[in-house]
């Protein structure tokens, strides 16, 4: 048996599979919330993170009724770009900087100041942007300096729970794709870019391809949580390139669009390719030598979230959908930006703000929900657009996260992507995926796309319904328009 646990934003998430790649039990535990000491700041402490991982390996273990020794290995995945800063004692430093968190700004125009954009591009094929981890760092050199000297070594999420796990300090080419410290052409840290902006080469952990095996289970561990002292544990991968491969992303021509807090199109790239205007990100995939593009809507379920919160607490989120579908295609006019904590793509502007336009004295709550599941499938449509612009062809989106759980979104979005939308027989994501990259890493199968071939199976699949799509389309033309008018309003 493998296990794959995923480090979400949420929760941590522990899945068992079996040599067929079959889900046998799973357990999530959730984290605190995040802390947001400021708007637009997202903080979360990887203490808790590593507190709700044992948790959850105790969970799954226990449901599962399975002993630590029939697990051979195990993959981790988790929420990208998050800042996690170690002392000479290995001990967090701060809270992480997560990779929602767009305090960084400064920093970012500090880099392309200093450096300059076209070296930057050249270093790490992909602009530095505030959600990614280096401004995150040099956000603490700059207003932290004390805490900045005590640095020794950097880590993403779900590397801190691989070093509690094994005490070894690595990463993957996924996730350190998302550092923008990360020669992602090559493979490898770009050092050169380290040295003009003058982060120590040492911070950096060792770096692996995801299926390789970084390091096993500490004795101390195992005696915490039940698992094996020595089972090996493969670098898995950022939750993004982790899904992509629990759902079957592994080759060109399927896409995928992942709803979760942030909202993301995915597709698989056998040879390196990026937006010259750097909207969409090129990061190196989880699959051994390939790559892969993806677009990103920063307030998808993060728009449901805050939603519920504020203004119908305590409201199943089913409830809210069945709500959403009485309301009519286009939400009788009104549009939603989810533009809650900025925007990545396609505008990459920290300080986009949110909100709802069009409100007459004839709109219902049930709208109000519809235009916000609109506006998150308009936002991921600007991305598919963006995908297919870099030559991507694209025959369906396969749809996976919590949205994809229902049935109306899941038609919103064949409605408003004008193309089929498939779900699979697992609605399991990234959890998955690094179960069945611990599972390629330890010899069950030879490679990633061989097991994803074994393992993956369609389930489900929806048409797009010609009279919605033609209102979503242009629905969608409205909607493009509306960021820049008010940019210029609003500044
Ligand atoms: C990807 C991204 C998010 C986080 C949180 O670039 O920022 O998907 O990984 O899930």
């Amino acid at each position: 048996m493998w296990l794959g646990i995923d480090i979400g934003t949420g929760g941590s998430r522990a899945l068992l599979v079996d040599r067929a790649g079959r889900v046998v039990a799973a357990h999530t535990v959730a984290h605190e919330e995040m802390a947001q000491l400021q708007p637009l700041w997202a903080e979360q402490r990887p203490e808790n993170w590593w507190e709700a991982a044992v948790a959850a390996i105790q969970g799954v273990l226990a449901q599962a009724g399975v002993a630590g020794s029939e697990i051979q290995g195990i993959g981790l995945s988790g929420q990208m770009h998050g800042l996690v800063i170690l002392d000479d004692a290995n001990q967090v430093i701060r809270p992480s900087l997560i990779w929602c968190d767009q305090r960084s700004q400064a920093q970012v125009d500090w880099v392309n100041q200093t450096v300059g954009k076209a070296k930057v591009l050249a270093c790490i094929a992909n602009p530095v942007l505030t959600g990614f981890t280096l401004p995150k760092l040099l956000w603490v050199r700059d207003n932290e300096p004390l805490l900045y000297e005590r640095i020794r070594k950097m880590l993403l999420p779900k590397d801190y729970v691989r070093f509690r796990l094994t005490g070894e300090f690595a990463t993957e080419v996924s996730d350190a794709s998302g550092t923008a410290l990360f020669d992602v052409v090559n493979r490898r840290w770009s050092f050169e870019l380290a040295d003009a902006v003058g982060v120590d080469r040492a911070f950096l952990p060792a770096c692996y391809e995801s299926s390789e095996i970084t390091g096993r289970i500490t004795p101390e561990v195992a005696a915490r949580t039940g698992l094996s002292a020595g089972t090996p544990v493969v670098g898995g991968g950022g939750d993004q390139a982790a899904s992509a491969v629990g759902n079957g992303i592994v080759a060109p021509g399927i896409v995928s669009c992942t709803l979760g807090t942030s909202g993301v199109v995915f597709a698989h790239m056998d040879q390196v390719q990026y937006d010259p205007a750097g909207r969409v990100h090129t990061f190196c995939h989880a699959v051994k030598g390939k790559w892969h593009v993806m677009g990103v809507t920063q307030g998808a379920g993060l728009s449901l979230q805050w939603f519920r919160n504020q203004l119908a607490p305590g409201t199943p989120y089913d409830d809210l959908m069945a709500e959403a579908a009485t309301a009519p295609a286009g939400s009788q006019g009104l549009y939603w930006l989810p533009y809650l904590m900025g925007e990545r793509t396609p505008h990459l502007d920290a300080t986009a703000r949110g909100g709802w336009i069009g409100l007459t004295n004839s709109h219902r709550r049930a709208d109000l929900i519809r235009a916000l599941i609109e506006g998150i499938s308009y936002s991921q449509k600007d991305c598919l657009d963006i995908v297919e612009a870099l030559g991507v062809q694209v025959a369906s989106v396969r749809a996976s996260g919590g949205g994809a759980k229902s049935p109306l979104w899941r038609q919103i979005l064949a409605d408003v992507f004008s193309k089929p939308v498939e779900t699979l027989e697992s609605q399991e994501g990234s959890a998955l995926g690094a179960a069945l990259l611990a599972m390629v890493g330890t010899g069950a199968y030879s490679d990633v796309p061989e097991v994803c071939g074994a393992v993956i199976l369609e389930n489900a699949r929806v048409e797009a319904e010609p009279d919605a799509a033609a209102v979503y389309a242009s629905g969608h033309r409205v909607y493009q328009a509306l960021y820049p008018a008010l940019k210029s309003a609003l500044g």
